[in-house]
C-alpha cells in the first residue's frame, strides 16, 4: 500500500519531499444569523455493553470490592466520565441487547439468575448489574438513560413491562420496582426497538423489522408523564436498502433511526492491532474514518426525500475504531489499546457530526469503558486515560453550542481504498466552530504525520480579543497511556495562535488535535 500526497489545486504546499515542511492553510468561518444549528449535546453520548470489562471491572465493581467506590461504581471512573458531561449513556447493548431478558437483573442478587453471554466470549453473566444499577448509574453521571431493548429473542410483552416498570407511577410493574427499593419511576426518554436487527439482532429482513417495530410501538407505552423516543434499529454502513425501508414504511412512526459505522477494515475479518501499523496503514484509517462524512450524507438524502421537513433524526449510535483484539486478552472482549491515532479518528468524526446537526442528533461511541475506543481502561485499581478520553473532554465546549459553518482549503493527500480501486482523498486540515454564551471555539486537526501547518483562520465579522488554547499531540502516533507508567498523551496548553484583527494564525505541529477559545 503506498500513500501519495497529490498535486491538486488546492494544494497550498511547496514542500512535499519525506522531510518536514510546514504546509499553509485557511480556514473560514462562515457566520451568518441564520447558522442557528446547535450541537446537540447527546452527540457526545456513550454507549456501555454487557461485553468483555465494559460493565463488570469498568463501570462496576460492586459495594465490597476494596478497589474504591460509591455504592457499587468505580469512583475514578465516575470522576473521570464527569469531567466529560456524559449527556447520554446507551445501554445493555449492542448484540447482548437481544439476548438479554431485563427480569433476570433486578431483585435479590443471589437470586439472579445467570446466563451465558453468547455473542460475546461465552463468559457467564451473573446480572448483579442490572436495570436499578444502570438507572442509579445514569443519576450520578447526569445523564439520559438509552435502552436498547430486545426484539430478537424477547417479546412485545417483554419489553411493554419493562417500559412500564421503569415508568410507571402505579400498577404491578411499578409495584415490583417499589418491592425492589425505587419507589418513584425513573424517565425514560430513548428507547432502541432492537439493535442490528439485519445481523446478531434476529437477522432479519427490513420489511419484516419495519412490521415489528410498528407491533412495539403500539405496547411500548408513554406513562404518566413519560414522552418515549423511539429510536428504529438502523443500517450498517453502506447498506443504504435497510434506510430506504424504513424510511418507506415507518418514517411518520418512529423518533429516529440508528446507524453503525465502524472505523475498520471488515466487521468479520482480520483488522490489525491497535498499537501496531505503518505510516500507510494509518493514512488508510484516516481515509476510511472520513468516509463517514460521505455515509451519512447518503443515508441522510434517502431520509430527506421522505422526511423533508427533518422530523426524524439519524443516530449514529455506535461508532470508533475496532482493531483486532490485544494480544493476550479474552477472546471475544474486544480489549484494544488507544493511541494518537484513535484520537485522530475521534477528532475527526466530531468534526463530521457537526457538519450533520439538522439530521444527527446523537452519536455513542463504542464503548465507554475497556471495549474498541474506549474513553477509560481499568486493570485492577488502576485505570489509564486514553487520548480518546482527552478529545472528548477538549471538546466539551461544543456540546449544546450553536455550529459555525467552515470552509477548509488544506493540502490534500490520498490513501488505499479496500472497496474500490480508487483512492480515498482527503485535506490534511480538519475543523469545526461553535459558539456559546459569548465564547467561540474552534478544534483544528492535522493529520499529516510529518508536516506541521500554518493555519489562518479568518473569523469573520466578529469581536474577539483573546484566544486560548489547548493541544493533544505525541512523539509518534502510535503512543498511549498505559498502566503503571508516566502519561504520555495528554493536553496541553498551547500557545501557538495569534490573534490579530479578525484573523487568527495558527501554527499546527504535525499529527495535533488543537482547541481554541475565543473570548
Ligand atoms: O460494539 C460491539 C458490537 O458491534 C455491538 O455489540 C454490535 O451492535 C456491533 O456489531
Amino acid at each position: 500500500m503506498k500513500l501519495f500526497p497529490i498535486a491538486a489545486t488546492m494544494l497550498l504546499s511547496a514542500g512535499l519531499s519525506a522531510s518536514a515542511a510546514t504546509d499553509k492553510a485557511v480556514v473560514t468561518l462562515n457566520d451568518s444569523p441564520f447558522a442557528t444549528d446547535t450541537i446537540m449535546p447527546e452527540i457526545y453520548g456513550q454507549f456501555a455493553e454487557h461485553l468483555g470489562t465494559c460493565i463488570y471491572g469498568g463501570l462496576w465493581v460492586g459495594p465490597d470490592s476494596p478497589i474504591p467506590n460509591t455504592d457499587g461504581y468505580r469512583n475514578d471512573v465516575l470522576d473521570a466520565l464527569r469531567d466529560l458531561k456524559v449527556p447520554v449513556l446507551r445501554w445493555p447493548g449492542g448484540c447482548f441487547a437481544d439476548e438479554y431478558h431485563w427480569m433476570d437483573g433486578i431483585g435479590p442478587k443471589e437470586n439472579r439468575p445467570r446466563m451465558v453471554n453468547n455473542n460475546w466470549g461465552g463468559t457467564v453473566e451473573d446480572n448483579s448489574f442490572g436495570t436499578h444499577e444502570f438507572f442509579n448509574l445514569c443519576e450520578l453521571l447526569g445523564c439520559e438513560p438509552y435502552l436498547s431493548g430486545n426484539v430478537g429473542s424477547g417479546t412485545v410483552e417483554e419489553l411493554a413491562r419493562w417500559v412500564e416498570y421503569i415508568t410507571a407511577k402505579d400498577g404491578p410493574m411499578a409495584a415490583l420496582r417499589k418491592q425492589n427499593g425505587r419507589q418513584e419511576p425513573w424517565k425514560l426518554k430513548y428507547l432502541g426497538v432492537g439493535n442490528e436487527s439485519w445481523g446478531c439482532g434476529g437477522d432479519m429482513l427490513a420489511p419484516y423489522y419495519a412490521d415489528l417495530f410498528r407491533r412495539y410501538s403500539v405496547y411500548c407505552r408513554n406513562f404518566d408523564g413519560n414522552r418515549l423516543y423511539r429510536i428504529a434499529s438502523g443500517a450498517s454502513d453502506y447498506d443504504y436498502s435497510w434506510t430506504e425501508t424504513l424510511m418507506k414504511k415507518i418514517g411518520h412512526r418512529m423518533n429516529a433511526i440508528s446507524l453503525h459505522y465502524y472505523t475498520c477494515r471488515s466487521w468479520t475479518g482480520p483488522k490489525g492491532y491497535a498499537l501496531d501499523f505503518t505510516p500507510d496503514q494509518y493514512y488508510w484509517t484516516i481515509g476510511k474514518c472520513l468516509e463517514i462524512e460521505d455515509v451519512v450524507k447518503r443515508h441522510a438524502a434517502i431520509m430527506d426525500v421522505y422526511d423533508p421537513d427533518r422530523h426524524v433524526a439519524l443516530l449514529v449510535d455506535e461508532w470508533g475504531t475496532w482493531w483486532d483484539e490485544e494480544p493476550g486478552t479474552v477472546k471475544g472482549h474486544l480489549y484494544q489499546q488507544n493511541t494518537m491515532r484513535d484520537a485522530m479518528v475521534a477528532a475527526l468524526s466530531l468534526n463530521v457530526f457537526h457538519k450533520f446537526t439538522n439530521r444527527v442528533r446523537m452519536t455513542n461511541i463504542a464503548q465507554i469503558a475497556n471495549v474498541l475506543q474506549s474513553m477509560v481502561l481499568t486493570r485492577g485499581d488502576q485505570m489509564v486515560l486514553t487520548p480518546t478520553y482527552y478529545v472528548f473532554r477538549m471538546y466539551v465546549p461544543h456540546q449544546g453550542a450553536r455550529v459555525i459553518p467552515c470552509h477548509i482549503s488544506s493540502k490534500t493527500m490520498e490513501a488505499d481504498n479496500e472497496r474500490s480501486a480508487s483512492k480515498r482523498k482527503f485535506q490534511t486540515i480538519s475543523a469545526t466552530a461553535s459558539e456559546k454564551d459569548g465564547m467561540m471555539t474552534i478544534s483544528l486537526t492535522n493529520v499529516d504525520l510529518e508536516n506541521g501547518c500554518e493555519v489562518t483562520v479568518e473569523l469573520g465579522n466578529t469581536d474577539r480579543k483573546h484566544v486560548t488554547g489547548q493541544i493533544l499531540t505525541a512523539k509518534n502516533i502510535s503512543d498511549y497511556n498505559d498502566f503503571g507508567k508516566t502519561e504520555m498523551i495528554s493536553p496541553r496548553a498551547f500557545s501557538n495562535a495569534r490573534l490579530s484583527g479578525n484573523t487568527l494564525t495558527v501554527k499546527m505541529p504535525a499529527k495535533s488535535i488543537i482547541t481554541l477559545t475565543l473570548k
